[in-house]
């Protein structure tokens, strides 16, 4: 049952959803920085959520929530994908990575990273897990041979410091290095 404005102006009693119990929960499997994720999750349980809650790996970020702000991008199968607009369900089968996934095993950042770090291209950092994973699948896309076209192909990827400028100063510098792996 659905609680309407009209009802809420009638002073109707406010209906709960009801909670999943758990013989409603989907079991599944994650693959995540190359690990595998058994999780038993509500089916609305978003691919965002999941990383956060369920499997403690908060460096993806929740912004919006709503696939404006770009906070929240990770990769699946090497491609971008706002994870708050994706449910975990359709993800199993196919590789998840996060921020936390970029860095090698020893420890040594992923040049995208390292680059932002470079050119100081974050101030509050909350927006920058999403733009070292839009930026680094932006150079994949071959979306970054000019300023022009890294503006362009990460506009969705919002930061309210504005720290634009030298956010293209780093993925100019990663994408040399990138392509030199
Ligand atoms: S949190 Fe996903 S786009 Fe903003
Ligand atoms: S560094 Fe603060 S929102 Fe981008």
């Amino acid at each position: 049952m659905t609680m309407t404005l009209l009802d809420r102006a009638r002073g109707e009693p406010v209906v709960q959803a009801e909670r999943p119990d758990s013989d409603a929960l989907l079991n599944i499997k994650l693959r995540i920085n190359g690990r595998d994720h058994r999780l038993a999750l509500d089916g609305r349980t978003t691919l965002l959520d999941a990383l956060r809650d369920h499997v403690g790996l908060t460096g993806t970020k929740k912004g919006c929530d709503h696939g404006q702000c770009g906070a929240c991008t990770v990769l699946v199968d090497n491609r971008r994908v706002l994870s708050c607009l994706s449910f975990a369900a359709m993800n199993e089968g196919h590789d998840v990575t996060t921020i936390e996934g970029l860095v090698k095993s020893d420890g040594t950042l992923h040049p995208m990273q390292q680059a932002f770090i470079d050119h100081d291209a974050f101030q509050c950092g909350y927006c920058t897990p999403g733009q070292i994973m839009s930026a680094v699948a932006c150079v994949h896309e071959r979306h970054a041979e000019n300023d022009a076209q890294i503006r362009e192909f990460m506009s969705g990827n919002l930061c309210r410091c504005a720290a634009y400028p030298n956010i293209v100063d780093a993925v100019n510098q990663a994408k040399v290095q990138m392509k030199e792996a």
